[in-house]
């Protein structure tokens, strides 16, 4: 089989991506094109700016990641588009885009799930390193919109997910950036809290995550598969029941407005407006978050007998999230692979990869493609 490059295009949510890549593995370019400073101060994405700023961003976003790839239009052998899921209008600019591409320059479309992208990140650097990994995989997908559990399988060129766990309400992620937001560090939420609870004591406040409130929420009904479902919206309540009870709102108007001044903060910026007590409830939060996100991974590990864990998705960038999750999964004989920091956010390197074994099975899409803002990703065995 010749080489075969495909162009991606990223636009589900608030980063603008292209990106060429050579068979699946080999990343020729990947450039994304951050929203954050849009949507910083509303401290959260705005759908209709976000769709906006995809406008502004793809065809020089498109240029670029060709001209680092030294390519162009017409030397590459597919265009692969993110169909869902993710925001509508967001995703119609890189539908649109693509399918435009495709049609002008005769070259066949792939459409890719985020999820499954997501998944592919952590195998176009797996492929690199070494050869076999161990079937079904067990994949965390762990975002601002999703929490989701998958086994994946692979034969030959085609591969199926099945959903065993999901978040019934809150994804991690978005736990992160409403618990920042709440306590005045801005958006988007998870690396500053990555970078701030070293700082802390993860000891000092006691949470309790879904799993320990409802030990029942697990168990199978008669007859049904297991499912490993997580929950975060009681932490972040939980989060705000202590800014209340500890009085802490003036500290974090006060908090909110010296980091606007500041502009662009650096990590000591957030350090000198951040006082003990803060620290330690970042730190807190961050630990039950992960010690959760880890226990209900290894125990579907461990239920279904797999050896291989990805970890993908914006939260796969915390460093105690991958420290923990690596040491615990080891000492039960699970390897655990994260893609680099910058593959596990949103980019479309990762679209790209997850298109080619579907460009290798001609699984390719017309141009009555349209976006699917719900769109799962596989089967489940039970609801
Ligand atoms: O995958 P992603 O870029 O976009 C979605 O598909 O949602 O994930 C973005 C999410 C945000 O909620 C962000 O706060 C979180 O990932 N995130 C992190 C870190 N970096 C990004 N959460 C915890 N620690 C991080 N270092
Ligand atoms: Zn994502």
């Amino acid at each position: 089989m010749p080489d075969t490059t495909i162009l991606g295009i990223e636009t589900s949510c608030d980063e603008t991506g292209a990106a060429v890549v050579r068979s699946g593995r080999e990343i020729l370019s990947n450039v994304v094109a951050s929203q954050i400073a849009t949507h910083q101060p509303y401290g959260g994405v705005v759908p209709e700016l976000a769709s906006r700023e995809h406008l502004r961003a793809i065809l020089p976003v498109v240029r670029q990641a060709l001209a680092e790839a030294r390519m162009d239009y017409e030397s590459v052998d597919a265009i692969a588009v993110t169909q869902g899921p993710g925001l509508i209008g967001a995703l119609l600019v890189g539908i649109s885009f693509a399918k435009a591409l495709a049609f002008s320059l005769e070259k066949p479309l792939v459409a890719v799930n985020h999820l499954e992208g997501h998944i592919h990140a952590v195998l176009l650097e797996q492929q690199r390193e070494s050869g076999e990994l161990q079937f079904p995989v067990l994949a965390l997908v762990v975002s601002g919109g999703h929490t989701h559990l998958y086994l994946a399988r692979r034969e030959q060129n085609s591969w199926t997910y099945e959903n065993i766990g999901h978040t019934r309400d809150d994804a991690a992620g978005e736990a992160f950036d409403k618990v920042a937001k709440l306590l005045g560090l801005g958006y988007p939420g998870g690396p500053v809290i990555d970078r701030l609870a070293p700082h802390g004591n993860p000891a000092a406040v006691k949470f309790q995550t879904s799993h320990l409130k409802n030990p029942d929420r697990n168990r199978p009904q008669s007859g049904d598969e297991p499912r490993f479902d997580f929950s975060y919206s009681g932490i972040k309540t939980a989060v705000l029941r202590y800014v209340e009870t500890r009085g802490l709102a003036p500290a974090i108007v006060a908090r909110r407005q010296e980091l606007l001044k500041t502009g662009k903060p650096s990590a000591e910026d957030y350090l000198r407006v951040c006082d003990r007590e803060t620290l330690d409830l970042v730190a807190s939060f961050q630990r039950s978050m992960i010690e959760d996100l880890v226990a209900k991974t290894l125990a579907a590990a461990n239920e279904y007998d797999v050896q291989t864990l990805f970890v993908s998705g914006g939260v796969a960038a915390n460093q105690e999230l991958r420290a923990t999750l690596s040491r615990a999964a080891e000492l039960q004989g699970v390897r655990a692979f994260f893609p680099s920091r910058a593959l596990s956010t949103d980019n479309a390197a990762m679209i790209a990869a997850a298109a080619y074994p579907k460009f290798l099975a001609k699984d390719f899409v017309l141009a009555d493609l349209s976006a699917e803002p719900g769109l799962a990703l596989g089967g489940t065995r039970s609801a």
